[in-house]
């Protein structure tokens, strides 16, 4: 039997063992995927310990991501890239560490809206935290021509933009920026905490938005956010949270348990059960 697991910390609100359970049995594989709680303290010994406690490997949630890129033995280049983990595994006895937001917020993004990339309207990321960073290398690597970033603390969009200074054209904005930002931006990604159940609102107007704008959440519950319901009511296209949690979970499920699984639209009424939406 395989054995794999999330951790975090706290853990009891990750979905990511619906996903897994349902993908081990859609696929038939004698496995199991579990939450342990683990406290950022204890991380280190656990993430070490992997082989002893009979595991495969691990995802790893809020705020161990940057305890679990540190301790791995070698880190594949989206994590090097976002300076943080969400997947381990182990190979020749070392800790292998990557970060698969980058890729479930892109391959969501690209199913949902194919024809996203505009040759010569900017990006706009609201938020600089580790998920803006994980979702600014997605799109440096799709080759955007630019990227703005809006934070409340501008300081930290700065540092953001510093960080992946050479690899292209970005850049910090002012945050009031983000009001009128859908008359100039080809997508705009919202990656901050405002928008979920009993957090406040981002206070973007889509009144004078260009037709074409994209507008993304990465928040899912709720799963319509109060930017994506106002979005939509201006007839923008949409992209809701829940895919790049879906999309994030495959490259784990297929080094762990050998089988590269699909996300359905079962999967996704699973987890919306579960979300209450
Ligand atoms: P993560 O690593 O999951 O992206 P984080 O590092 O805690 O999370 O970042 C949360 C983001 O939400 C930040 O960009 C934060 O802005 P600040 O850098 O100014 O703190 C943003 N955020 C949280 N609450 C906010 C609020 N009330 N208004 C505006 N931005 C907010």
């Amino acid at each position: 039997m395989i054995k794999a697991c999330v951790i975090g910390w706290p853990i009891e609100h990750s979905r990511s063992p619906i996903i897994h359970g349902y993908w081990l049995k859609k696929y038939g594989i004698d496995g199991s995927y579990e939450k342990r709680a683990v406290a950022p303290d204890a991380a280190e010994s656990f993430l070490r310990n992997l082989e002893q406690e009979g595991l495969a490997g691990c995802n790893v949630t809020v705020p161990l991501k940057e305890i679990a890129f540190a301790v791995a033995d070698h880190c594949d280049p989206s994590a090097l890239a976002v300076k943080a983990a969400n997947t381990i595994w182990l190979e020749d006895g070392k800790i292998h560490a990557a970060n698969t937001d980058t890729y479930g917020f892109m391959t969501h993004l690209s199913l949902e809206a194919p024809g996203w990339k505009h040759p010569d309207k900017p990006v706009v990321l609201l938020g600089a935290g580790g998920a803006a960073r994980a979702i600014c290398h997605g799109f440096l690597e799709a080759g955007v021509s630019e990227i703005i970033i809006l934070n409340r603390t501008k300081e930290r969009a700065e540092n953001l933009a510093k960080d992946f200074e050479g690899r292209g054209n970005i850049r910090a904005g002012d945050w009031g920026d983000r009001v009128r930002c859908g008359e100039w931006a080809s997508v705009i990604v919202n990656t901050t905490t405002l928008g979920m159940k009993g957090e406040g609102d981002l206070g973007v107007d889509f009144f004078s938005a260009d037709p074409d704008c994209v507008v993304c959440d990465i928040v899912y519950v709720p799963l319509e956010t109060k930017l994506l319901a106002e979005a939509k009511r201006y007839g923008l296209k949409t992209v809701d949270g829940l895919g790049m949690l879906l999309h994030q979970a495959v490259p784990g499920f297929e080094r762990w348990f050998g089988v590269r699984p699909e996300v359905t639209p079962e999967l996704r009424q699973r987890v919306l059960a579960d979300i209450g939406a």
